[in-house]
Order: C-alpha cells, then structure tokens, then sequence
C-alpha cells in the first residue's frame, strides 16, 4: 500500500490538531507529582479536552477504555490509567495522547520524572528524549526509513540500553495508524524512501536492561527484565525545508522536555 503524501492544508490541520495535544500534554506534565494518581492525570486530560475542538484519539481505539496511556517505570507502553494507582517519589511515568480534529490525527508522548528522580533515571530520559531528536532530524525527503530507525537504535545501544522491537512509529493522518510501519532500529540506507508530504509518528520506547517485552493483560506492555522503561514520540512531517514537528508549537522547536 501506498504512503500518503499530505498537502499543505492537510499539514495544517495535522499541526492544529497536533498543537491540541502538545496544550494537553504540557498541563499534564506539570501536574505530575508525587501523591496524583494516573487516574487524575486522565480526569485532568478529559477536562483539558472538553474546552478544546476535537476528539480524543484513544479511547475507543479496539476498546482501549482511556484517553491517555500512563505508563509507570517498567511499563513500556499502553498502561491503564487507574485511581489505585499513586505515583510515588522517584518514578517516571510516560503519558501518550493522540486527537482527532477535523478528521486528521496527532499523537505525541512524553516521559515525565515523578518529583525527584535518581541520576541513572534521569539518564534513561535524556538518551531516550536525545534518539527521538536525532530519528527527528532524518526525517528529510530522500533519507530512507532505515536512516531514522538506525539512528536511534545505535545512539540507544551505544549507551547500553535497548530497544523495543515490538512497538514501532506509524505513518499517521486521516487514521492513527497508517502505512508505512517506523521501527525504531535499522539499517542505514535501507527501507522505504522519505517523500514530501509523508507524515510519521516517532516514537523511541527504550529499555535500561533488556529489550524483551511481556504483555500483562490485553493492553499493558511492560519490560520482561522489570528494568524502567522510557517513551518520546512526535508526528513529523517530512517537508522540503526539513522535519517539521506536528506536536509542537513552533516549527524549529525541538526542545520535548522543557517549553
Ligand atoms: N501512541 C500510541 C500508539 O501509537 C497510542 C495508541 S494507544 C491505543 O500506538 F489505545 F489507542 F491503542
Ligand atoms: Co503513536
């Protein structure tokens, strides 16, 4: 199947509904601290969104019953937000958010230290944060799918951690997923050709130990080893002037963490 190339007015439907999720994640980060449950966190999301035009992406999607995924140290990917579940001093916890506006998707995710976090924690964000920016900065017309996913396997394992293999970006536009599948290793110079237009979901999820995976129920995807687990994702555009970041206010901010 084809890969979508998206028009200029498409972008910019795409980046409006991408400046929905990057408002709602930026009020979501700064609630996070020790005590919050992630179910506040997903109460606090459905409050943001009902003030804001479009629909959350999420919930719904194959039953998924949130709109958000909280996932908590160990969890990779697709965790549940519950009341029961406090985050505690010391944790991290990844919040991935998508929105539909006028019939065009976003999706983004940050992983946000919960209070004071250890220096060894603090590692695994930066490097995971750090190979999102440079899969980010492949992402030109003419560099392959194996350009991006490469860089960030080789800047993740270079510093010791892995990467999950079975979790991968996705093109995105008028449906969450689209063609074509972005693993997040590669080789250079292999896979499918970067075109102007195409619109992919980025999205890092690195190990501290080992990269395998064991799913804990339908939905929750958790390391096998128990090692902590980080997640950064952005929808990108490929464009003739370079990556232009969907999820983010200002075009040549790259900055995820800090605003
Ligand atoms: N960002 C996640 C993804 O691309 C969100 C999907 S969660 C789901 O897979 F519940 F909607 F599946
Ligand atoms: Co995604």
């Amino acid at each position: 199947m084809a890969i979508h190339l998206r028009s200029a007015e498409e972008l910019q439907k795409m980046h409006r509904s991408g400046l929905v999720v990057h408002e709602v994640l930026t009020a979501l980060r700064a609630a996070v601290e020790p005590g919050i449950t992630t179910m506040d966190l997903e109460k606090l999301a459905e409050e943001k969104i009902a003030g804001r035009p479009g629909k959350a992406a999420f919930k719904g999607y194959k039953g998924y019953p949130c709109v958000l995924c909280t996932s908590v140290n160990s969890e990779i990917v697709h965790g549940i937000p519950s009341p029961k579940r406090k985050l505690r001093e010391g944790e991290v916890v990844s919040i991935d958010f998508g929105i539909e506006l006028d019939g065009y998707y976003a999706d983004s995710a940050v992983t946000v230290p919960v209070g004071k976090i250890s220096p060894e924690l603090q590692k695994l964000l930066d490097v995971t944060r750090e190979s999102l920016d440079r899969a980010i900065d492949k992402m030109r017309p003419g560099n392959r799918l194996g350009d991006v996913g490469y860089a960030v396997q080789s800047w993740v394992e270079q510093h010791g951690y892995s990467v999950v293999r079975e979790f991968v970006g996705h093109g995105i536009g008028t449906k969450m997923h689209d063609e074509p599948n972005l693993p997040n290793y590669g080789e250079a110079g292999r896979g499918a050709r970067l075109q102007e237009g195409m619109v992919i979901a980025v999205e890092p999820m690195v190990n501290a130990g080992g990269p395998e995976v064991r799913m804990r129920g339908e939905w929750v995807a958790e390391t096998a080893d128990g090692s902590p687990s980080a997640h950064f994702e952005h929808t990108v555009a490929i464009t003739a002037d370079g990556p232009w970041i969907l999820t983010r206010p200002k075009r040549d901010d790259w900055t995820v963490l800090v605003e």
